[in-house]
């Protein structure tokens, strides 16, 4: 019997672009903790540095903190030089950033063009971009996996229903809706995730989605009720329970894998 850990992450390098929101912080500190050195990549430097510092003291691990603009090439650019500058190679780049410019959230009826390409532009025109960077690296490294985030309002329509009698904070005269821009942001990444996976068969470079379902972060009590029932769990995720997904989509473990989309949203889809 095969008994190599395949879970197995000590020294393996992990470029996170959106590294210090919500669900970014939570993969940096499991992954730290199974040994891995992670470029921790955001728009502000000193949340970078406090998440790198924290880990550092917590794990003994080498992150390294990088102020990154993903709308901006240069930045994206920047991220991979300065990670081979520091460790020689990576592993692995998740895309997890989300673009949430103003009017993100404005009724379809009202959605300015300008907030529209921001949205496309960040969501998915940068992504598409960190993913041609890293891949030119895979391509000399002989191996690569890439790991983009969708949401499950990219695998289906967004149930409107759920946001009935939610206070619309942004627009406050506006019924709350998930926005347009969101949706079909999400859902290109999984076409362009099967796209690469495709493109690079035979260079041992895996490409994944992973889908998250909704993570509880003290919404409305109406919301949470509308939200947990719709999913066969009859909860919101809790922030943690995404890491294990993740550290199988970095990891040996997931070595079959490429073009898939792994969904993790509490029996939403299943339905
Ligand atoms: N939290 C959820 O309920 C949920 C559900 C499904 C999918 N997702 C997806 O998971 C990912 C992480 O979600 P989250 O809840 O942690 O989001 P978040 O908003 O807490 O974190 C996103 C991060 O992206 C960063 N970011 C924004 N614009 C950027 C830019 N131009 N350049 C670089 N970084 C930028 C933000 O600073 C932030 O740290 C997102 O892609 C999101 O769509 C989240």
């Amino acid at each position: 019997m095969n008994t190599k850990d395949f879970f197995d992450i000590k020294q393996k390098v992990i470029v996170i672009l959106g590294a210090t929101g919500i669900l970014g912080s939570r993969y940096v500190d499991f992954l730290s903790s199974k040994g891995a050195n992670i470029v921790i990549s955001d728009l502000s430097f000193e949340k970078c540095e406090s998440l790198a510092l924290e880990v550092m003291k917590k794990y003994g691990v080498d992150p390294l903190p990088i102020k990154a603009d993903i709308t901006k090439e240069e930045d994206i650019i920047n991220v991979f030089e300065l990670t081979i500058k520091k460790y020689g190679k990576f592993d692995s780049l998740i895309n997890n950033a989300q673009i949430k410019p103003e009017g993100f959230y404005a009724p379809f009826e009202k959605y300015s063009k300008d907030t529209l390409m921001k949205v496309l532009d960040g969501n998915l025109g940068a992504v598409i971009i960190s993913c041609r960077e890293a891949c030119k690296y895979f391509l000399q490294f002989g191996s690569g996996s890439i790991i983009n985030i969708s949401s499950t309002y990219g695998n289906i329509g967004a149930d409107q229903r759920i946001y009935d009698g939610v206070k619309n904070i942004y627009f406050p005269d506006e019924r709350f809706s998930s926005p347009v821009s969101y949706g079909v942001t999400k859902a290109g990444i999984l076409n362009l995730t099967r796209y690469l996976a495709s493109y690079y068969r035979e260079k041992n470079i895996r490409v994944n989605t992973l889908t998250p379902g909704g993570v509880f972060d003290n919404h409305d009590e109406l919301f949470n009720q509308s939200y947990s029932s719709r999913t066969l769990l009859g909860r919101m995720a809790k922030a943690d329970e995404y890491n294990a997904a993740i550290l199988f989509l970095v990891s040996e473990a997931s070595s079959y894998m490429t073009g898939a989309n792994l969904i993790i949203d509490g029996g939403w889809t299943a339905i």
